[in-house]
């Protein structure tokens, strides 16, 4: 039971005017924080979080309030603490409408996408939910390798992540390979923990976690911002390479090329003269809808072409959605596909029969076949994927396009998107189409899964622990000069004497 302060109850209901911070970006939108089980501090550090961001935060509950943020709490519980708050019930809270009861997913994802994001069910309070407390961790028991844990996609230090994460993609702009590593393993171990992380103090304990990302815990815990991340963002370099990287084709080589060269946006690197591939000419040429996230629903619409396509040429042709929507996400960058046949003989020539077809169609914006090299996977870093790929980009009819993916019903974005409204009636959207003979499947399925990080984590385990070398095509014994055969995922994880973690918990 949290003892409620005296003061606050016998406060008059405030008029709404004084309860908002300054006017935020998102007009209508007005934010409260409850406090119980988030503790004063983080409130405090969420409050000016969101504040910096633009949005409203109202330091009590009133009739403004749209959006209720909870850690940890039940619907019931955030009801009867507000009742015993506000003295009414919550359900009533304003007239025409009662705001929206949300957990904390809803807020972090809000504070990363630097706007609201339209409210799912996912992201509504339910009537029960467990107790934290009892589910803190002993720190010293996590286990240190990526594959041996579960790491949900919606996690409890989001604030941290996001951070750390923004100092490992400097790092690999900068070329420090090691470095990115350090911050990419420290935030797959937050993301993993079941509760947020709410000292410095706690962090001390954590594995996989160096000094420096210990460092930048305790800031973003003790000040709310952490300076180099502030200061990497706003840097030229930093905002230019994460530009030019997120051209279809470009990685960080080549964008620091164009840096090197002189080019500073998109404009800079006409007036360069590059030679540039075929996948970068597409990429620029399709940038605004590509920079755009794929939805949910946009991926099914791909998969039904998809599938239209290659079922013209083998009708019971098996398609699985492989990538972060198999991980659960809602949105992507691209779509992921792995297709296979019991009867090898049926995959001859399909991928690139089905392309054609598609393309005959006009679907097709662009598209580079990849045949099979088949690498056994002998080398301890499981070799190069040597599967037959199609990279494309699909020209998805207007029809099947997502309308306003990004608003928060009722409420005003001011406008900003307006200038991304593509004149044509298709989007861009980037599909990669990946064949496999069946006996791989599963070795396929697992590689193509992701994350990334949690793949590397994979490998590196099988090669430390089992002296093994895994890749999308099999499992190979050096040794006994032998591949060992899978017939599902669950067998993989078994042999490498691993606890399955479903799709869902390879978020790492
Ligand atoms: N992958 C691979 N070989 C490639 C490209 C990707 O094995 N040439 C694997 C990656 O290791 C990853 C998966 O395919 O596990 C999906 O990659 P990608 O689409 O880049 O990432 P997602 O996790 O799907 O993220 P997003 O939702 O942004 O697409
Ligand atoms: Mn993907
Ligand atoms: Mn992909």
């Amino acid at each position: 039971m949290l003892p409620i302060p005296v003061k606050r109850r016998k406060k008059e209901s405030p008029t709404p005017n004084d309860l908002h911070a300054p006017p935020g970006l998102f007009p209508g939108l007005c934010i409260f924080l409850v406090e119980r089980r988030m503790g004063a501090a983080r409130r405090g550090f969420l409050t000016a979080l969101a504040q910096r961001k633009g949005f409203t935060v109202a330091p009590e509950f009133s009739d403004g309030v749209t959006h209720v943020v909870s850690e940890q709490n039940s619907l019931d519980e955030v009801l009867s603490w507000l009742e015993r708050k506000t003295g009414r019930a919550g359900q009533c809270a304003g007239e025409q409408r009662s705001p929206h009861y949300l957990d904390i997913s809803w807020f972090t994802e809000s504070m990363s996408s630097g706007r609201p994001v339209s409210v799912e069910d996912r992201h509504c309070l339910q009537g029960i939910m467990p107790a934290p407390s009892s589910d803190k961790a002993d720190l010293s028991t996590i286990q240190p390798y990526g594959c041996q844990r579960r790491t949900p996609l919606i996690h409890h230090n989001a604030q941290i992540t996001d951070v750390l994460e923004i100092l490992a993609r400097a790092a690999s702009f900068q070329g420090s390979e090691v470095r990115q590593l350090g911050f990419t393993r420290a935030a797959s171990v937050l993301k993993s923990l079941p509760f947020p992380l709410q000292s410095a103090k706690e962090a001390e304990d954590l594995p996989m976690c160096g000094g420096h990302c210990k460092a930048v815990i305790r800031e973003i815990l003790e000040d709310g911002v952490c300076r180099e991340a502030e200061e990497l963002k706003a840097s030229e370099h930093y905002q230019c390479m994460e530009l030019f990287t997120s051209i279809f084709g470009v990685g960080v080589q080549t964008a620091e090329r164009w840096y090197k060269d002189g080019a500073r946006n998109l404009k800079d690197l006409q007036g360069l003269n590059l030679k540039l591939t075929e996948e970068q000419r597409a990429g620029l040429e399709h940038f605004t809808d590509l920079r755009l996230p794929v939805t949910l629903g946009e991926a099914d619409r791909i998969e039904d072409l998809v599938r239209g396509a290659l079922q013209k040429f083998v009708p019971d042709i098996q398609i699985t959605m492989t990538g972060g929507f198999r991980r659960g996400k809602q949105q992507g960058h691209d779509v992921d596909f792995l297709i296979t046949h019991p009867d090898d003989s049926t995959l001859t020539g399909l991928l690139k029969n089905a392309v054609d077809w598609m393309d005959s169609k006009g679907l097709l914006l662009y598209q580079h076949m990849k045949k099979r090299s088949h690498a056994p996977p002998r080398t301890n870093k499981g070799g190069m994927d040597g599967h037959e790929t199609c990279y494309a980009i699909f020209a998805l009819p207007a029809s099947n396009v997502e309308e306003s993916k990004s608003e928060v019903p009722g409420v005003s974005l001011n406008g900003s998107c307006a200038s991304d409204v593509p004149s044509h009636d298709w989007r861009a959207v980037r599909v990669d189409l990946v064949v496999t003979p069946h006996s791989e499947y599963p070795y396929a399925l697992l590689g193509w899964t992701g994350s990334k990080h949690f793949e590397r984590e994979l490998r590196r385990f099988t090669w430390d622990k089992k002296k093994l070398t895994l890749n999308s095509h099999g499992l190979h014994d050096a040794g006994k000069k032998c591949f060992i055969s899978a017939t599902s995922e669950e067998d993989i994880f078994t042999y490498l004497g691993l606890q399955y973690v479903p799709p869902s918990d390879r978020n790492a």
